[in-house]
């Protein structure tokens, strides 16, 4: 498959900008008839940041999976799209050409039409990393449903609000997942959340681990006797269903810094196409390469680079069910080796967790593969960008330094690999159709060069988020009425004097804990409701692998006779956090504190928090203005 709109060379790259931006309906129309479509579209975009109100390809109709398996069947149907690795190295590793994969997706998709499911019905799929998760996801496209994937870390209550927000229908899982030496249970979990909602009136259990689940008669079924019906039988396959350009593909949540997680919606044309045209340029992928994108497909970078972007493209992507270090180390190291993985792309936390075991795991792995290595999710610091570039690319494979976000659907701001210019821990130039804008405090444009400041997108592009579920309001608050006219990202920015950007870091109160994203607000939800929990809160700090941990001040209704006591009461709260958001979410130090700095009308003065969470103990700025500054000092001094 030839890519038309493969940017070749840095000449290419600044016209194309120009033009992306000069005449955006041209250049997203000529890219556009290079998709598959049932009716083309009227008009190319149309947006109204102010109403949150953006429509890309109107009068369009498609299905994505069209684009992503039918289209290459007759070219490269005995292909690998999907090389699934799984957790244990001594299994073996699995292959579904686009023509398997097509037949898979074919039949469970009509699994999903008989029991049921319409389009734009919501779906919750809560799987580990096997391809059977990519194949749930992609028959849930083909009949137009609406899928939300839910991280395989989450817990029972997490996938309960989930569902009752989404007012989801049916739940894709499995029995159990493999993560290292550990084996986790994903049914029951579904069967705990569900007694917390009641939306849902069928459960696909996929059996992967073989461990024993309960079976909910009525409303529990197994994949595989729904599959072997519809073989045996002879059920016909469903056609695919023709949906709006604008139609949702999918919902998936993410936190900020109030409330609940809100549901990203995605619509389906301008998605496949930002997918489609950032993985081909971005990472300058060439036909028969193997690209292996690390994350979980319970986040954005799943769906966008392992399924949408890549399958579109009609290349070979890589699915892993583990983790890097387990059985040791070398694990990333051997999977390159072994399929000759060409692109490489995963989280600086990842890394700074493989540096930590020093060059010994990486001995005698032959990674000439290599071509292109790639980072999402968080700022990389500059020794990790060293450490990756020297020993796993030799110094000879591109980094792309990758800055988006789940609101949006692909990548905005990253170097295009061996074609634009990389600077360590710098995102770089803006991709074209991104008009990036930094503003001050008071919305004041900051022009020109070197210059810091809140990071707004000035003009729509085709992968950005359509509303957040069920609250278009909440879609316009968040993102589109901080700065009037601008989509605001919550990130602070650097322009160098290059013109280069360079992301700081989040300006409000979320935390990037290991790549993910977390609510400080969430967090504090989660310790509150531990009944011995008065009042909380939480703040980040730097840590070294995670690039941010979470740092917990906590007020009991009890006194802490000892530190056994503290310690025992610690694990409850842990234990709390985990029931409520997931194991990713516990606090890496909780400090038990009597009080907390407020100001006189009582706000946390969080300012204050972080600073001692620090360390930095003799910059805490002006206490004056607290209720109570004596409360500082006592923090102070128990400091974890
Ligand atoms: O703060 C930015 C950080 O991750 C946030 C988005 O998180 P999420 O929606 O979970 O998506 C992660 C994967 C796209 C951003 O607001 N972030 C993401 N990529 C980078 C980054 N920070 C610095 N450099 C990056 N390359």
């Amino acid at each position: 498959m030839k890519y038309p709109y493969q940017i070749q060379n840095l000449d290419q790259y600044y016209s194309d900008y120009q033009k992306s931006i000069e005449n955006p309906d041209e250049f997203w129309g000529s890219i556009a008839e290079h998709f598959e479509w049932h009716e083309t579209w009227n008009s190319v975009v149309h947006s109204d940041f102010l109403t949150a109100k953006t429509i890309w390809f109107e009068g369009a109709k498609l299905n994505i999976t069209e684009n992503c398996l039918d289209r290459h069947l007759e070219e490269r149907g005995n292909q690998p799209a999907i090389v699934f690795e799984p957790n244990d190295p001594n299994k073996p590793s699995q292959t579904l050409t686009y023509q398997e994969l097509y037949d898979r997706v074919a039949e469970f998709s009509t699994v999903l039409t008989n029991i049921g499911i319409q389009k734009s019905d919501r779906v919750c799929i809560y799987m580990g990393m096997i391809p059977e998760l990519a194949i749930a996801v992609l028959a849930c496209a083909r009949i137009g449903a609406i899928h939300s994937v839910i991280f395989g870390g989450f817990s029972a209550q997490s996938i309960a609000d989930r569902v009752i927000d989404a007012q989801a229908s049916c739940i894709i899982t499995c029995d159990g997942a493999y993560r290292g030496n550990k084996e986790i249970p994903l049914k029951p979990v579904v069967d705990q959340a569900l007694k917390l909602c009641d939306t849902v009136s069928e459960v696909v259990v996929f059996k992967h681990t073989g461990t024993t689940v309960n079976m909910t008669k009525g409303r529990d079924l197994w994949w595989h006797e729904q599959v072997n019906e519809i073989i045996e039988v002879g059920i016909p396959w469903e056609e695919p269903e023709r949906v709006d350009a604008e139609d949702p593909l999918f919902i998936l949540y993410t936190s900020g810094s109030t409330g609940k997680p809100k549901g990203v919606v995605h619509s389906t044309a301008g998605y496949m196409v930002w997918a489609n045209y950032t993985f081909v340029n971005v990472f300058q992928y060439q036909p028969k390469q193997v690209h292996f994108c690390t994350a979980d497909i319970g986040w954005i970078t799943g769906h966008t680079y392992i399924l949408y972007g890549p399958l579109s493209a009609g290349a070979t992507t890589l699915m892993f069910e583990g983790i890097p270090t387990w059985p040791d180390a070398g694990r990333f190291w051997d999977i390159c080796q072994k399929h000759s993985v060409d692109i490489l792309y995963t989280a600086p936390t990842a890394i700074r967790s493989l540096m930590v075991f020093g060059d010994e795991p990486l001995k005698n792995k032959d990674l000439r593969h290599l071509k292109v290595l790639g980072t999402v999710g968080e700022p990389i610091n500059e020794e990790a960008w060293h450490w990756y570039d020297d020993k796993v690319g030799k110094n000879n494979a591109p980094i792309v330094d990758t800055w988006w976000q789940t609101e949006t659907g692909g990548i905005m701001i990253s170097n295009l690999a061996g074609i634009t210019p990389s600077k360590p821990s710098f995102a770089t130039l803006p991709l074209p159709g991104i008009f990036p804008v930094l503003m001050d405090e008071n919305g004041k444009i900051l022009e020109g060069n070197s210059v810091s400041g809140n990071l707004c997108i000035a003009k729509p592009w085709p992968g950005m988020i359509r509303t957040t579920f069920g609250d278009h309001q909440r879609c316009i608050d968040t993102y589109f009425s901080a700065y009037k006219g601008y989509y605001f990202t919550g990130d602070g920015c650097l322009r160098d004097e290059d013109g280069l950007y360079r992301i700081t870091g989040r300006v409000d109160d979320v935390l990037n804990v290991s790549g993910h994203r977390i609510g400080t607000a969430e967090v504090e939800n989660a310790i509150n409701m531990n009944p011995l929990v008065v009042e909380s809160a939480v703040v980040g700090f730097s840590h070294d692998i995670k690039g941010q941990g979470i740092y917990a001040y906590v007020i009991l209704n009890k006194e802490i006779a000892d530190e056994e006591m503290a310690s025992n009461l610690r694990i409850q709260i842990l234990r709390t956090v985990s029931e409520v958001i997931g194991p990713i979410a516990k606090p890496d130090k909780i400090q038990f504190v009597t009080g907390l700095p407020k100001t006189r009308s009582g706000k946390i003065m969080r300012r204050i928090l972080r600073k001692i969470a620090e360390g930095e103990l003799n910059s805490l700025g002006d206490t004056s203005t607290l209720l109570d500054p004596s409360v500082v000092e006592s923090i102070k001094l128990s400091r974890m």
